[in-house]
């Protein structure tokens, strides 16, 4: 079997934003009257920032007009930058430089496929620009993850077909996305929670192409045997 390429998605994944998202939205909602709990929150990972408004304000109850909505959502965003200002490359999860690093060297094609429309800002002030030879983000898309079109748009701009791509996930919906668009899905995170992925990594620490279609071979196996 062969990898061409990688794309990644970034909340969660290069970098633990989703820590700050969900934070921000816990604050905006304990300012409305209301809690927002952990669990709530996995429904939110890897849906576009007025989708999950919608869940927020379905979970308190609360209705709003449009002119509101796009109020708490500038207010949700201002205080997720305000949480930003200290990211750097220090700030990557565990071995994903060398992981990009290794993909480079070993002539792999890399994109970013992720719902942020801050995606651009966080990479750049990650200093990992120069990996990427396409960052599809939520500006770039009409369609919030489960649709695969984020991820088919970033197998687009880098001249691959998607059976040849492994997608990067912490999300349940963006792993969904990955499937339907035929990707090969790994979640990054807890096998537990990332129950639509097709293996589970807890990190990029260790990890390496062979490492990868091995990962890759044994869960196609399993899931042989199993079906
Ligand atoms: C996704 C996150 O990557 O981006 C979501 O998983 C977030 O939690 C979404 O809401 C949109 O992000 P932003 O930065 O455009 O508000
Ligand atoms: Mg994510």
């Amino acid at each position: 079997m062969t990898i061409t390429g990688c794309i990644f998605d970034l909340d969660g994944v290069i970098v633990d934003t989703a820590g700050y998202h969900y934070l921000s939205w816990k604050h905006l909602a304990n300012g409305l009257g209301f809690d927002f709990t952990v669990e709530q929150n996995e429904l939110m990972k890897g849906i576009s920032r007025m989708d999950s408004l919608d869940v927020v304000l379905s979970i308190g109850g609360i209705k709003k007009s449009q002119s509101e909505k796009l109020e708490l959502a500038k207010q949700k965003n201002d205080l997720y930058l305000s949480q930003l200002s200290d990211l750097s490359s220090d700030s990557l999860l565990p071995g994903v430089q060398d992981f990009l690093d290794l993909l480079r060297t070993e002539g792999l094609r890399i994109a970013l496929g992720s719902a942020s429309k801050n995606a651009r800002y966080v990479i750049d002030k990650l200093g990992i620009g120069s990996y990427f030879e396409a960052i599809v983000d939520g500006n770039d898309v009409s369609r919030s993850k489960p649709d695969p079109e984020v991820f088919l748009t970033a197998a687009d701009l880098i001249n691959r077909e998607p059976a040849e791509l492994v997608v990067f996930e912490d999300s349940q919906k963006g792993l969904i996305a990955s499937n339907q668009g035929g990707f090969i899905s790994c979640g990054v995170g807890s096998p537990e929670i990332l129950t639509n992925a097709l293996f589970v990594i807890e990190s990029f620490s260790g990890l390496n192409t062979s490492v990868l279609i091995e990962y890759i071979k044994e869960a196609k196996s399993k899931k042989t045997r199993i079906s």
